[in-house]
């Protein structure tokens, strides 16, 4: 048998035919794992102090390698280094580049490893550092919100429930609701960042190695927690990335809602806000338009980050033990969610600072649509009705305001008093939109005195992040 075997192949000890055109592309996954590189090289880092620490490599060994590695690191990001398809992915792109480099020594840097672990442990590094800066871009939007809630906790805006106006509530109560929901996000992304810190490196590429290795100490030196437990799972495991676009999808659908009432109120018909020009754009036909854009194109991001998610656990489902090839279909998913929602987040935390609050308009607003007709019926049950008949004769009254056209608060103290003898001139405090919103003074209402409660406990707990 005449023997055709690429020589370029690190694995290509046993073949006797070059790899089909086709499948090297189709393979080949150094085009979107190239992104690792520096993980890649500081896990390769970390490995061959581990093996110069067990007595694998020698004292000058560790030194040649070291300084390949980092003249490549170097390269890269410079744009000078030649990636290629026929090494299939970053980390054999990086091995076969420091053998050129240093000799035969660099091809002592795989010992005692597998690209399997080694593959498991890069996505591990990046994902902790995305998810680093993801909480940091959180906690920045998290506190613009606060900022906007306690400059506006005064300004009295229709509250909605199926979007028909409810009650009066104050504007920096409902940023304050829409901090809530961030926090929640950045508890589940530090919850998730703790099983991704996690080293699987050592696993090998399935059952561990006969070297005489630390686990423990390449983990110390690449700041994880940890060795991970069991070698089959420490190569095969993605719940993490699982868990993060989990995370995202969450964060994601939060950002949606914001965006979908930034763009409700920044409409003519509604008029609450406005958003700077420099987060608009215009139409080319329509010379008045201003168009959210930024919002818009957040709450169509959704879909994508939905999508990643699913593509990651269809991409495990029923993946036996150890690691398969499909695993290599994790990184696009995760790369793409995670510059996803750091853009978003970012476009949130540029865009929130700079609302302007059309106080007037809301407050007009919050007028129409009899948003203090349950302030009317608390009223009533003070005065000793049952809540059931006073609902009753506020409906009725709320009848006699639309036919005409008034609002509750603009009806004559005698035409209150014909639906309830119980009604008395102190009525009309209870009807404004002060007296309503004043009057929700308890943990989490909306009374501009809680609101500046929850904005001190926020602002403190926001100092200790
Ligand atoms: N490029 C591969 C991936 O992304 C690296 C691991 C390959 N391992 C293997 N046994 N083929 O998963």
């Amino acid at each position: 048998m005449t023997d055709k075997k690429d020589p370029t192949k690190l694995w290509g000890g046993r073949f006797t035919e070059a790899t089909d055109a086709f499948v090297e592309r189709f393979t080949a996954s150094v085009e979107f794992d190239r992104r690792l590189y520096r993980h890649d090289i500081n896990g390769s880092i970390a490995h061959a102090r581990m093996l110069h620490k067990v007595g694998i490599l020698t004292a000058q060994e560790l030194q040649q390698i070291l300084h390949g590695l980092e003249s490549i690191r170097d390269d890269i990001q410079n744009d000078k280094f030649e990636w290629s398809i026929a090494l299939e992915d970053v980390h054999m792109n990086v091995e076969a580049q420091l053998t050129k480099r240093i000799g035969d020594v660099g091809k002592k840097l795989h010992t005692g490893r597998s690209r399997n672990d080694q593959v498991a442990t890069d996505l591990r590094l990046y994902v902790r550092d995305e998810i680093d800066q993801v909480a940091d871009l959180i906690v920045k939007l998290q506190l613009a919100l606060v900022n906007l809630a306690d400059a506006q906790a005064d300004t009295i805006m229709p509250g909605f429930t199926h979007l028909q106006t409810a009650q009066p509530v104050s504007f920096g109560h409902h940023m304050m609701a829409w901090y809530e929901m961030l926090t929640r996000d950045y508890a589940r992304l530090l919850d998730c960042r703790k099983r991704v810190n996690l080293s699987p490196l050592g696993a090998a590429a399935l059952a561990g190695t006969t070297y005489p290795i630390d686990r423990e100490y390449t983990a110390q030196l690449l700041g994880f927690d940890g060795p991970t437990r069991n070698s089959l799972d420490s190569v095969s495991d993605r719940d993490f990335a699982i868990e993060l676009a989990a995370f995202a999808s969450m964060l994601m659908m939060h950002l949606s809602r914001f965006s979908e009432e930034l763009v409700l109120w920044t409409s003519a018909q509604f008029g609450f806000i406005d958003l700077p020009d420099r987060f608009c754009t215009g139409s080319s036909i329509m010379p008045q338009k201003k168009n959210p854009d930024v919002p818009e194109l957040v709450r169509g991001k959704t879909g994508r980050v939905y999508g990643h998610m699913m593509s990651l656990l269809t991409l495990m489902k029923s993946q036996p033990l150890a690691y398969n090839k499909d695993n290599q279909e994790d990184k696009e998913p995760v790369f793409d969610l995670l510059d996803t929602v750091k853009d978003c987040l970012y476009a949130y935390s540029e865009m929130i600072p700079a609302i302007t609050c059309n106080a007037d308009l809301m407050y007009q607003a919050a007028k129409q649509g009899y948003a203090t007709a349950t302030d009317l019926a608390d009223y009533l049950v003070k005065k000793g009705m049952p809540f059931r008949d006073a609902h009753e004769v506020v409906g009725k009254s709320v009848a006699f305001g639309i036919e005409q056209k008034k609002d509750l608060a603009e009806l004559t103290l005698e035409q209150l008093q014909s639906f309830s003898e119980l009604i008395e001139d102190d009525v009309f405090q209870v009807l404004t939109l002060e007296g309503s919103v004043n009057a929700r003074n308890h943990i989490g209402g909306t009374a501009p005195e809680q609101v500046r409660a929850a904005i001190q406990v926020a602002r403190s707990m926001l100092e200790k992040r």
